[in-house]
């Protein structure tokens, strides 16, 4: 099977999403795209800085027409997603459509060990496992409508996980 025109990634924050998109890029020889990447260059603001000057629903905005710029990309590419992504009804319109969604599924618990304490996401607050278990909980039904692939990342190292989103894809890299 031919590589897929466009791989997109989805899922928690600490779910390995930047480091895997970085690595299929360059297995596939492709460009790779972050949505909170492209917020942050077109704000000239880390997303921490746009969360705390504009708002969350101003960053889903942001984030929404970062997502519509990556998937309006040429192809192939691969996108990795802010782990919100799904918050918004239009983003899971256009992953719905998209035929290689992926969900990088990882427990809130590894999730907290790799994000450690870097306080750069905004939506941790002061009690972060607390955070995490409660976005799981409210995302997991819209990450299950827009993947049509699920790799557990928990205990695999971001080249085993790129490795098992071609093997899920049937790409040959
Ligand atoms: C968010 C995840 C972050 C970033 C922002 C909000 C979320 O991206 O977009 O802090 O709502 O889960 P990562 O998943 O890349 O950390």
């Amino acid at each position: 099977m031919s590589p897929p025109a466009r791989i997109v990634l989805v899922g928690s924050m600490g779910s390995g999403k930047s480091t895997v998109m970085e690595i299929l890029a360059d297995r596939l020889d492709c460009p790779g795209l972050d949505t909170d990447r492209i917020v942050e260059e077109r704000e000239g603001l880390t997303v921490a800085q746009v969360f705390a000057a504009e708002g969350e629903d101003m960053f889903r905005s942001l984030e929404l027409s970062a997502l519509e710029a990556a998937l309006a990309h040429g192809a192939p590419v691969v996108v990795a997603t802010g782990g919100g992504i799904v918050e918004t009804p239009a983003a899971r319109r256009l992953l719905e459509a998209e035929p290689a969604v992926v969900h990088l599924r990882v427990s809130p618990a590894v999730a907290l060990e790799r994000i450690g304490s870097t306080g750069s996401r905004p939506l941790l607050g002061d009690d972060p496992a607390h955070a995490l278990a409660a976005l799981e909980e409210r995302r997991r039904a819209w990450w299950a409508q827009v993947a049509g692939a699920i790799v557990d990342v928990d205990g695999l190292s971001a080249v085993a996980v790129a490795d098992e989103v071609l093997s899920r894809l049937e790409v040959a890299a």
